[in-house]
Protein backbone atom coordinates (compact mmCIF):
# COMPACT_ATOMS: atom_id res chain seq x y z
CA UNK A 1 0.00 0.00 0.00
CA UNK A 2 1.33 3.47 -0.51
CA UNK A 3 -0.13 7.02 -0.20
CA UNK A 4 -1.44 7.08 -3.88
CA UNK A 5 -3.54 3.85 -3.78
CA UNK A 6 -4.69 5.28 0.26
CA UNK A 7 -5.69 8.19 -1.36
CA UNK A 8 -8.09 6.64 -3.76
CA UNK A 9 -9.30 4.30 -1.44
CA UNK A 10 -10.26 7.13 0.63
CA UNK A 11 -11.83 8.89 -2.28
CA UNK A 12 -14.04 5.87 -2.63
CA UNK A 13 -15.32 5.15 0.87
CA UNK A 14 -15.69 9.14 2.16
CA UNK A 15 -18.44 9.93 0.03
CA UNK A 16 -19.33 13.76 1.24
CA UNK A 17 -18.07 13.66 4.71
CA UNK A 18 -14.51 14.10 3.63
CA UNK A 19 -13.53 14.95 0.10
CA UNK A 20 -10.06 13.89 0.35
CA UNK A 21 -8.53 17.70 -0.58
CA UNK A 22 -5.20 18.14 -1.78
CA UNK A 23 -4.53 20.12 0.80
CA UNK A 24 -6.84 19.27 3.99
CA UNK A 25 -7.36 22.78 5.11
CA UNK A 26 -10.65 23.14 6.38
CA UNK A 27 -12.25 25.06 3.32
CA UNK A 28 -14.48 22.70 1.23
CA UNK A 29 -16.09 21.26 4.87
CA UNK A 30 -16.00 24.35 6.49
CA UNK A 31 -18.86 24.13 9.38
CA UNK A 32 -19.43 20.31 8.44
CA UNK A 33 -19.79 19.13 11.82
CA UNK A 34 -20.89 16.21 11.79
CA UNK A 35 -18.15 15.93 9.07
CA UNK A 36 -14.69 16.47 8.70
CA UNK A 37 -14.96 20.31 9.27
CA UNK A 38 -13.96 23.24 11.75
CA UNK A 39 -17.16 24.27 14.19
CA UNK A 40 -19.01 27.62 12.80
CA UNK A 41 -17.28 29.51 9.80
CA UNK A 42 -14.63 26.82 10.11
CA UNK A 43 -11.76 29.76 10.75
CA UNK A 44 -9.92 28.09 13.66
CA UNK A 45 -9.60 24.89 11.18
CA UNK A 46 -8.10 27.22 8.76
CA UNK A 47 -5.66 28.87 10.99
CA UNK A 48 -4.11 25.67 12.07
CA UNK A 49 -3.52 25.11 8.65
CA UNK A 50 -2.16 28.94 8.16
CA UNK A 51 -0.41 29.49 11.11
CA UNK A 52 2.54 26.23 10.20
CA UNK A 53 2.14 27.65 6.35
CA UNK A 54 3.62 30.85 7.84
CA UNK A 55 6.48 29.02 9.57
CA UNK A 56 9.66 28.76 7.09
CA UNK A 57 12.86 26.14 7.64
CA UNK A 58 16.30 27.09 6.70
CA UNK A 59 18.21 25.29 4.40
CA UNK A 60 21.78 23.89 5.65
CA UNK A 61 23.19 21.34 3.94
CA UNK A 62 27.22 21.69 4.73
CA UNK A 63 27.34 19.39 7.36
CA UNK A 64 27.93 15.55 8.24
CA UNK A 65 24.19 14.30 9.32
CA UNK A 66 23.45 11.72 6.72
CA UNK A 67 20.92 9.47 8.63
CA UNK A 68 19.59 11.14 11.31
CA UNK A 69 17.45 9.35 14.02
CA UNK A 70 13.72 10.21 14.53
CA UNK A 71 13.60 8.22 17.90
CA UNK A 72 11.48 9.49 20.55
CA UNK A 73 11.34 8.29 24.10
CA UNK A 74 8.44 8.73 26.17
CA UNK A 75 7.94 7.73 29.59
CA UNK A 76 10.21 4.64 29.14
CA UNK A 77 8.86 3.76 26.03
CA UNK A 78 11.09 4.51 22.81
CA UNK A 79 9.07 5.48 19.68
CA UNK A 80 10.75 5.51 16.08
CA UNK A 81 9.33 8.98 15.87
CA UNK A 82 7.76 11.89 17.33
CA UNK A 83 4.29 11.26 15.55
CA UNK A 84 0.99 9.60 17.59
CA UNK A 85 -2.71 9.03 16.13
CA UNK A 86 -4.76 11.70 17.71
CA UNK A 87 -8.31 10.74 19.85
CA UNK A 88 -11.51 10.67 17.16
CA UNK A 89 -14.57 9.68 18.70
CA UNK A 90 -17.20 9.25 16.56
CA UNK A 91 -15.72 8.27 13.58
CA UNK A 92 -18.59 6.69 12.27
CA UNK A 93 -21.12 9.39 12.77
CA UNK A 94 -18.50 11.91 11.10
CA UNK A 95 -16.80 9.61 8.50
CA UNK A 96 -19.89 8.41 6.74
CA UNK A 97 -20.10 5.29 8.29
CA UNK A 98 -17.32 3.93 6.83
CA UNK A 99 -15.79 2.05 9.30
CA UNK A 100 -17.16 1.18 12.69
CA UNK A 101 -15.77 3.09 15.88
CA UNK A 102 -14.42 -0.10 17.58
CA UNK A 103 -12.51 -1.33 13.86
CA UNK A 104 -10.96 2.16 13.83
CA UNK A 105 -9.43 2.42 17.43
CA UNK A 106 -8.23 -1.25 16.55
CA UNK A 107 -7.13 0.29 13.20
CA UNK A 108 -5.52 3.30 15.08
CA UNK A 109 -3.95 1.06 17.53
CA UNK A 110 -2.31 -1.06 15.23
CA UNK A 111 -1.48 0.35 12.76
CA UNK A 112 0.57 2.92 15.02
CA UNK A 113 2.03 -0.09 17.31
CA UNK A 114 3.21 -1.63 13.71
CA UNK A 115 4.73 1.68 12.52
CA UNK A 116 6.45 2.23 16.30
CA UNK A 117 4.18 5.18 16.90
CA UNK A 118 1.67 5.09 19.44
CA UNK A 119 -1.98 5.55 18.87
CA UNK A 120 -4.88 7.51 21.72
CA UNK A 121 -8.09 6.54 21.27
CA UNK A 122 -11.26 8.15 22.31
CA UNK A 123 -14.38 9.08 24.45
CA UNK A 124 -17.73 10.39 23.09
CA UNK A 125 -21.74 10.05 23.98
CA UNK A 126 -21.82 6.22 24.22
CA UNK A 127 -20.05 4.73 26.80
CA UNK A 128 -19.04 1.85 24.43
CA UNK A 129 -16.75 4.01 22.07
CA UNK A 130 -14.33 4.12 25.41
CA UNK A 131 -14.95 0.94 26.42
CA UNK A 132 -14.01 -0.52 22.25
CA UNK A 133 -11.08 1.66 22.52
CA UNK A 134 -10.01 0.35 25.95
CA UNK A 135 -10.26 -3.38 24.53
CA UNK A 136 -8.04 -2.37 21.50
CA UNK A 137 -5.51 -0.79 24.21
CA UNK A 138 -5.48 -4.01 25.65
CA UNK A 139 -5.25 -5.98 22.84
CA UNK A 140 -1.71 -4.84 22.25
CA UNK A 141 -0.60 -5.37 25.46
CA UNK A 142 -1.95 -1.63 26.85
CA UNK A 143 0.22 -0.18 23.74
CA UNK A 144 -2.20 3.11 23.69
CA UNK A 145 -3.31 5.82 25.06
CA UNK A 146 -7.43 5.97 26.34
CA UNK A 147 -8.64 9.60 26.13
CA UNK A 148 -11.61 10.48 28.40
CA UNK A 149 -13.71 13.23 27.99
CA UNK A 150 -13.81 16.20 30.98
CA UNK A 151 -16.26 14.28 33.08
CA UNK A 152 -17.16 14.67 36.67
CA UNK A 153 -13.94 13.55 38.33
CA UNK A 154 -15.21 10.40 39.97
CA UNK A 155 -16.23 9.35 36.71
CA UNK A 156 -13.44 10.23 35.25
CA UNK A 157 -10.99 8.36 38.03
CA UNK A 158 -13.00 5.38 37.30
CA UNK A 159 -12.39 5.47 33.73
CA UNK A 160 -8.48 5.66 34.31
CA UNK A 161 -8.48 2.77 36.59
CA UNK A 162 -9.77 0.45 33.97
CA UNK A 163 -7.01 2.11 31.74
CA UNK A 164 -4.44 1.17 34.79
CA UNK A 165 -5.33 -2.41 34.48
CA UNK A 166 -4.64 -3.18 31.17
CA UNK A 167 -1.44 -1.19 31.67
CA UNK A 168 -2.38 1.76 29.41
CA UNK A 169 0.97 3.89 28.77
CA UNK A 170 -1.20 6.90 30.26
CA UNK A 171 -4.44 8.37 30.01
CA UNK A 172 -5.51 12.09 28.60
CA UNK A 173 -8.29 13.88 29.21
CA UNK A 174 -9.75 16.55 26.03
CA UNK A 175 -10.65 19.41 28.64
CA UNK A 176 -11.65 21.47 25.54
CA UNK A 177 -14.74 19.29 25.05
CA UNK A 178 -16.13 21.37 28.17
CA UNK A 179 -19.41 22.43 26.04
CA UNK A 180 -19.62 19.66 23.65
CA UNK A 181 -23.11 19.83 22.12
CA UNK A 182 -22.97 15.61 20.93
CA UNK A 183 -22.12 14.94 25.52
CA UNK A 184 -24.83 17.65 26.78
CA UNK A 185 -27.60 16.63 24.16
CA UNK A 186 -26.85 12.98 25.57
CA UNK A 187 -27.33 13.59 29.11
CA UNK A 188 -23.10 13.22 29.62
CA UNK A 189 -22.16 15.98 31.99
CA UNK A 190 -18.66 17.46 30.67
CA UNK A 191 -17.46 20.91 31.75
CA UNK A 192 -14.26 23.04 32.52
CA UNK A 193 -11.99 21.74 35.35
CA UNK A 194 -10.41 24.00 38.08
CA UNK A 195 -6.26 23.76 39.25
CA UNK A 196 -8.01 21.71 42.66
CA UNK A 197 -10.29 19.66 40.27
CA UNK A 198 -6.93 18.60 38.11
CA UNK A 199 -4.83 18.17 41.42
CA UNK A 200 -7.41 15.47 42.26
CA UNK A 201 -6.98 13.75 39.36
CA UNK A 202 -3.09 13.91 39.37
CA UNK A 203 -3.59 12.55 43.42
CA UNK A 204 -6.00 9.79 41.94
CA UNK A 205 -4.57 8.28 39.24
CA UNK A 206 -1.36 5.89 38.69
CA UNK A 207 -0.30 6.58 35.03
CA UNK A 208 0.99 9.87 33.74
CA UNK A 209 -1.51 12.42 32.71
CA UNK A 210 -2.06 14.32 29.70
CA UNK A 211 -4.38 17.27 29.49
CA UNK A 212 -5.63 17.93 25.84
CA UNK A 213 -6.53 21.50 24.78
CA UNK A 214 -4.61 24.12 26.36
CA UNK A 215 -4.45 27.38 23.79
CA UNK A 216 -3.30 29.23 27.13
CA UNK A 217 -0.19 30.42 28.78
CA UNK A 218 -1.61 30.49 32.10
CA UNK A 219 -4.37 27.20 31.62
CA UNK A 220 -0.78 25.32 30.97
CA UNK A 221 0.79 26.93 34.11
CA UNK A 222 -1.90 25.51 35.93
CA UNK A 223 -1.36 22.12 34.81
CA UNK A 224 2.19 22.61 35.24
CA UNK A 225 1.70 23.33 38.96
CA UNK A 226 -0.91 20.83 39.45
CA UNK A 227 1.72 18.42 38.54
CA UNK A 228 0.13 17.32 35.05
CA UNK A 229 2.37 15.05 32.99
CA UNK A 230 2.20 16.56 29.55
CA UNK A 231 -0.18 18.45 27.77
CA UNK A 232 -1.59 18.88 24.58
CA UNK A 233 -1.91 22.39 22.45
CA UNK A 234 -4.63 21.59 21.06
CA UNK A 235 -8.04 23.98 19.71
CA UNK A 236 -9.50 19.67 18.85
CA UNK A 237 -8.74 20.47 15.37
CA UNK A 238 -11.00 23.69 15.25
CA UNK A 239 -13.68 22.07 16.00
CA UNK A 240 -14.70 23.27 19.45
CA UNK A 241 -14.31 27.24 19.22
CA UNK A 242 -14.53 29.40 15.94
CA UNK A 243 -11.56 32.05 15.53
CA UNK A 244 -8.92 30.83 17.87
CA UNK A 245 -5.76 31.26 16.76
CA UNK A 246 -3.82 28.32 14.96
CA UNK A 247 -1.53 25.76 17.67
CA UNK A 248 1.65 26.88 15.92
CA UNK A 249 1.55 30.37 16.91
CA UNK A 250 0.37 29.64 20.55
CA UNK A 251 2.84 27.16 20.99
CA UNK A 252 6.18 28.79 21.34
CA UNK A 253 4.91 30.77 24.11
CA UNK A 254 3.06 27.95 26.00
CA UNK A 255 6.32 25.58 25.26
CA UNK A 256 9.14 28.34 26.50
CA UNK A 257 6.92 29.23 30.10
CA UNK A 258 6.20 25.05 30.71
CA UNK A 259 8.37 23.13 28.42
CA UNK A 260 11.43 22.71 30.64
CA UNK A 261 8.50 20.80 33.65
CA UNK A 262 6.18 18.73 30.85
CA UNK A 263 6.29 16.81 28.12
CA UNK A 264 4.44 19.11 25.19
CA UNK A 265 2.47 17.62 22.56
CA UNK A 266 0.71 19.78 19.76
CA UNK A 267 -2.06 19.25 17.18
CA UNK A 268 -3.75 20.98 14.17
CA UNK A 269 -3.19 21.10 10.55
CA UNK A 270 -0.03 18.92 10.87
CA UNK A 271 -0.02 17.06 7.34
CA UNK A 272 3.69 16.58 6.16
CA UNK A 273 7.52 15.68 8.11
CA UNK A 274 7.84 19.42 7.20
CA UNK A 275 4.78 20.22 9.76
CA UNK A 276 5.97 17.79 11.97
CA UNK A 277 9.88 19.20 12.02
CA UNK A 278 7.94 22.97 12.21
CA UNK A 279 6.41 22.31 15.56
CA UNK A 280 9.10 20.68 17.26
CA UNK A 281 11.53 23.38 16.68
CA UNK A 282 8.55 25.86 18.25
CA UNK A 283 8.87 23.62 20.83
CA UNK A 284 6.78 20.58 21.05
CA UNK A 285 8.26 17.32 22.34
CA UNK A 286 6.53 15.20 20.07
CA UNK A 287 2.50 15.83 17.40
CA UNK A 288 -0.70 14.05 17.04
CA UNK A 289 -2.02 13.75 13.51
CA UNK A 290 -6.15 14.04 13.64
CA UNK A 291 -7.56 13.85 9.95
CA UNK A 292 -4.53 12.46 8.27
CA UNK A 293 -4.90 9.29 10.41
CA UNK A 294 -8.93 9.12 9.66
CA UNK A 295 -8.20 9.63 6.01
CA UNK A 296 -5.86 6.80 6.06
CA UNK A 297 -7.87 4.50 7.71
CA UNK A 298 -9.68 3.72 4.48
CA UNK A 299 -6.64 1.34 4.08
CA UNK A 300 -7.43 -0.04 7.87
CA UNK A 301 -4.35 -0.62 10.10
CA UNK A 302 -1.58 -0.97 6.97
CA UNK A 303 -3.36 2.20 5.67
CA UNK A 304 -1.98 4.02 9.00
CA UNK A 305 1.27 1.77 9.24
CA UNK A 306 1.84 3.32 6.16
CA UNK A 307 0.80 6.76 6.65
CA UNK A 308 3.27 6.87 9.56
CA UNK A 309 6.30 6.04 7.93
CA UNK A 310 5.65 8.03 5.26
CA UNK A 311 5.75 10.88 8.12
CA UNK A 312 8.39 9.59 9.67
CA UNK A 313 10.73 9.32 6.15
CA UNK A 314 9.45 13.46 5.23
CA UNK A 315 10.72 14.10 8.72
CA UNK A 316 14.21 12.09 8.57
CA UNK A 317 14.50 13.98 5.20
CA UNK A 318 13.71 17.64 6.16
CA UNK A 319 16.28 16.56 9.35
CA UNK A 320 19.41 16.23 6.82
CA UNK A 321 18.34 18.79 4.91
CA UNK A 322 18.27 21.14 8.31
CA UNK A 323 21.16 19.91 9.82
CA UNK A 324 19.55 17.83 12.72
CA UNK A 325 21.15 14.50 13.72
CA UNK A 326 18.43 13.71 16.22
CA UNK A 327 15.17 15.39 17.79
CA UNK A 328 17.73 17.07 20.58
CA UNK A 329 19.47 19.06 17.41
CA UNK A 330 15.66 20.95 16.43
CA UNK A 331 15.07 23.57 18.06
CA UNK A 332 13.93 27.78 16.53
CA UNK A 333 17.71 28.06 14.98
CA UNK A 334 16.73 25.27 11.89
CA UNK A 335 13.97 28.14 11.38
CA UNK A 336 13.89 31.61 9.05
CA UNK A 337 13.17 34.31 10.53
CA UNK A 338 14.59 37.71 8.58
C1 LIG B 1 -14.09 13.63 13.52
C2 LIG B 1 -13.23 14.07 14.66
C3 LIG B 1 -13.48 13.52 15.92
C4 LIG B 1 -12.67 13.89 17.01
N1 LIG B 1 -12.89 13.31 18.23
C5 LIG B 1 -12.07 13.63 19.27
C6 LIG B 1 -12.22 12.99 20.54
O1 LIG B 1 -13.08 12.15 20.75
N2 LIG B 1 -11.37 13.35 21.54
C7 LIG B 1 -10.39 14.27 21.36
O2 LIG B 1 -9.63 14.56 22.28
N3 LIG B 1 -10.22 14.90 20.17
C8 LIG B 1 -11.03 14.58 19.12
N4 LIG B 1 -10.83 15.20 17.91
C9 LIG B 1 -9.73 16.15 17.75
C10 LIG B 1 -8.43 15.42 17.39
O3 LIG B 1 -8.00 14.58 18.43
C11 LIG B 1 -7.29 16.39 17.08
O4 LIG B 1 -7.14 17.30 18.14
C12 LIG B 1 -7.49 17.18 15.79
O5 LIG B 1 -8.15 16.39 14.83
C13 LIG B 1 -6.14 17.65 15.27
O6 LIG B 1 -6.25 18.41 14.11
P1 LIG B 1 -6.06 17.82 12.62
O7 LIG B 1 -7.28 16.98 12.37
O8 LIG B 1 -6.01 19.02 11.77
O9 LIG B 1 -4.80 16.99 12.62
C14 LIG B 1 -11.63 14.84 16.82
C15 LIG B 1 -11.40 15.38 15.55
C16 LIG B 1 -12.17 15.01 14.48
C17 LIG B 1 -11.86 15.58 13.11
Amino acid sequence: MDMKELRALGKEKFGKACRMCPICDGRACAGEIPGAGGVGTGQAFRNNISALAEVKLRQRIIHNVHTPSTKFALWGKILAMPVLAAPIGGIAFNWNNYISEEEYANAVIIGCKNAGSLGMVGDGKLPEIYQGGLRCVKEAAGWGIPTIKPRPNEQIIALARQAEKIGAIAIAIDVDAAALINMTVSGQKVGPKTYKELLELKTNINLPIIIKGIMDVSDAVICAEAGIDAIVVSNHGGRVLDHTPGTAEVLPEIADKVGKVMTIFVDGGIRTGFDVLKMLALGADAVLLGRPVTQAGAGGAEGIACLMNHIKEELAAAMIMTGCQDLSGIDRHILYTK
